[in-house]
């Protein structure tokens, strides 16, 4: 019988511990949900990579559903270019994914110490990822999150893409056939994913490939600016910077990626056919006719059964309903953002009335708007305060960013619903931190 949770019986043992037949050691990193660690089946002497997702966490930041997303996302893929997910457990109070271990590092370490890519190099990579992402667009999983930290590469050098917390299954699909979540890392993100007016998992995927292509090939962002409305602005133009050195094959393929219309933006099928891009390619074989990949396993500790396998932890089911495990919250902790086509002045005097309405103080401070929870019996420390400003995407377009300085999370929270239903913006299914959603 092997143990979960027992302190391992050695001196030198440093951090280890065990989680069934997994020894756990080093922490790898650490996601948005919490840390991934290493961890060998002590039968098989197989490395692993665990991630372990803190409940507590989850219902605090609002990410049941994307827990829920990445789960099911993964369960789907079988790629050589996916990081693979052999099985799920979950304590009272932590759930474990047990992930293919991938041992080569971050693609965004290497760029940053290493720079830019040979030509070459970049091409085999842009061509695994491409792969990749496009098997999984062909199972209906959306990424929503590629960047070069999402991007592993394993001994030989290869890809393999992880993190994909923020996947999208057909499920999240809206009648009209698109995507209504809003997401990513903003010097990835999509121009079309800005403006929010409903998009296309596949093309805004495409985009943030594009982006991957770009900064292996330059060693740096196509889109980047220490201010995030510069960043907006630039990917809403859309007019990357190449580099005179640059293939002119490659400056191609990149300008027809980094098309700001995802209309005209070149599709998947047809960067397997560009000329660039096929040079040396020979597509990967995904591995979709193993069986059970997601192993079923019960793992025990001495007096009572506190781990729970995936199966009973989600039921194994289509509905994967964790419901009874998190709480459904829908606004981000610390910053909830929306667009408005309304104009800044505007957007700030009715944040202000409304604000001022719920018995919040005001403070006006270089265009931005302080709001301030008046209760003189709360701390300086445990009262709310929150910053709002605006952004310009463009000039008919906006993002209002609410920002939690300090204070507590739900009467941020009744403060954000209400702006929220003041500028029409739905606080809708979609349980993720960062909102954007066009104002009516
Ligand atoms: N860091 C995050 N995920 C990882 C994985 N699957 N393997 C190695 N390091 C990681």
């Amino acid at each position: 019988m092997v143990f979960a949770g027992r302190q391992k019986n050695n001196k030198n043992a440093g951090e280890e511990w065990y989680l069934g037949k997994y020894e756990i050691g080093r922490t790898l990193g650490e996601g948005n949900f919490g840390k991934v660690k290493y961890a060998k089946d002590i039968q098989t002497q197989h490395s692993f990579a665990i991630k372990i997702i803190d409940k507590t966490r989850v219902i605090k930041l609002k990410i049941s559903d994307q827990i829920k997303r990445e789960i099911s996302a993964l369960k789907l893929l079988k790629h050589p270019n996916v990081v693979r997910l052999h099985e799920v457990l979950a304590s009272k109070t932590k759930i474990y994914m047990v992930l293919e271990y991938v041992n080569g590092g971050e693609l965004f370490d290497t760029i940053s110490t290493n720079g830019k890519q040979q030509e070459s190099n970049a091409r085999k990579l842009f061509q695994q990822l491409i792969d990749g992402v496009s098997y999984c667009h062909d199972r209906g999983v959306f990424h929503r999150d590629l960047k070069l930290e999402n991007v592993l590469l394993d001994a030989n050098g290869n890809i393999k893409i992880s993190d994909f917390g923020l996947s999208a299954l057909p499920e999240h699909i809206r009648e009209d056939g698109l995507l209504h979540t809003t997401c990513g890392s903003p010097n990835y993100v999509a121009p079309e994913v800005l403006s929010n007016r409903g998009y296309d998992g596949r093309a805004s995927d495409t985009w943030s490939c594009g982006v991957i292509l770009y900064v292996m090939l330059t060693g740096y962002l196509p889109f980047d600016d220490r201010n995030l409305a510069v960043i907006y602005q630039k990917i809403a133009k859309g007019d990357a910077r190449l580099p005179k050195w640059m293939s002119l094959g490659a400056k191609n393929l990149v300008k027809r990626i980094l098309d700001p219309n995802p209309k005209t933006r070149i599709t998947m099928r047809d960067i397997k056919l560009d000329e660039w891009f096929k040079e040396g390619y020979t597509p990967a074989k995904p591995n979709d006719d193993e069986v059970m990949s997601v192993q079923e396993t019960a793992v025990e500790n001495q007096e009572s059964r506190t781990y729970i396998n995936a199966f009973e932890l989600i039921g194994m089911c289509s509905s994967l309903d964790l419901s009874g495990f998190f709480e459904k919250e829908d606004v981000s902790e610390r910053k909830v953002r929306f667009t408005s086509t309304l104009l800044p002045k505007e957007l700030l005097e009715r944040i202000e009335h409304t604000v001022t309405h719920m018995g919040f103080g005001v403070e006006k401070c270089n265009g931005k708007l302080k709001i301030i929870e008046e209760h003189k019996e709360h701390s300086e420390s445990s009262r709310l305060s929150v910053t709002a400003e605006v952004f310009e995407i463009n000039p008919s377009l906006y993002v209002v960013e609410l920002r939690k300085n300090c204070g507590e999370v739900s009467i941020y929270r009744q403060l954000c619903d209400k702006l929220m239903k003041e500028f029409g913006v739905s606080s809708n299914q979609e349980h993720l931190a960062t909102k954007l959603v066009e104002a009516s």
